[in-house]
């Protein structure tokens, strides 16, 4: 179950489809959910199951297709909690080294690139075109918009968002719950809760937790 039906969910749903055709997923039949009755009207793609709060989670296992960390985080403990199994989806495309450990529920996307001995935490996505360095540890639930970077040896706290073509050089620390805005270049750690815009990035809190 592809749980977000809006635009990205219909992108994972075509992801879904992908490892599907070459093998990498095994699945009977795939739909969404999502809280929208009509999210998928004239898209010619379905069946949409209901709300997350809805589905019987024992019975399926789900890919969470929304792009904001906090409610990927929620929808995460939701069904994990009602005993579904989150599906670790790795698109045919995407490069990932041997020796990286990816949680459960990672989304890299097509043309991703995760490299040697990287962590990335549950939940995590890479969008397209993102790229993770060597030796990065990245938390739960992170998002990296299309052609996002992590240099090698960064760390990222949990929940954390970088915008499209946002570029961490190698080292950095990140905190938790940070956002970078589009196109950053993070040149300094950056503190948790914070919102990190321009090149080079000036940082401050925005968002404590
Ligand atoms: C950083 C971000 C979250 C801020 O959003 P917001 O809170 O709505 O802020 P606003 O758009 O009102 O902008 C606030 C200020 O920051 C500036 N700003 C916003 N984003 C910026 C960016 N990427 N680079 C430089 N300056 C930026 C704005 O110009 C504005 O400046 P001003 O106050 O002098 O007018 C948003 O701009 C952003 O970059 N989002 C990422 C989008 C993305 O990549 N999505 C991926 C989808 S797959």
């Amino acid at each position: 179950v592809v749980v977000g039906a809006g635009g990205f969910g219909r992108e994972v749903y075509r992801y879904v489809l992908d490892c599907l055709a070459v093998g990498s997923l095994r699945a009977h039949t795939v739909g969404f959910a999502d809280d929208r009755p009509e999210a998928l009207d004239g898209f010619g793609v379905g069946p949409l199951l209901g709300s997350p709060r809805e589905v019987a989670w024992e019975d399926y296992d789900a890919v969470i297709a929304v792009g904001d960390p906090h409610t990927r985080e929620e929808l995460a403990s939701l069904i994990s909690d009602e005993g579904g199994r989150l599906v670790t989806l790795v698109h045919p495309t995407a490069y990932v080294a041997p020796g990286s450990v990816l949680g459960d529920g990672v989304i890299v996307g097509p043309f991703a690139f995760v490299s040697t001995d990287v962590t990335l935490g549950e939940g995590t996505v890479l969008n397209t075109y993102a790229s993770v360095g060597h030796d990065c540890r990245v938390g739960d639930h992170v998002v990296l918009s299309p052609y996002a970077v992590l240099n090698g040896n960064c760390q990222v706290g949990a929940r954390t968002f970088l915008g499209t073509h946002a570029t961490v050089t190698p080292g950095r620390n990140v905190g938790q719950d940070v956002k970078i805005a589009a196109g950053s270049v993070v040149m300094r750690d950056v503190p948790d809760g914070s919102l990190a815009i321009g090149n080079p990035a000036k940082s401050r809190v925005m968002y404590p937790r």
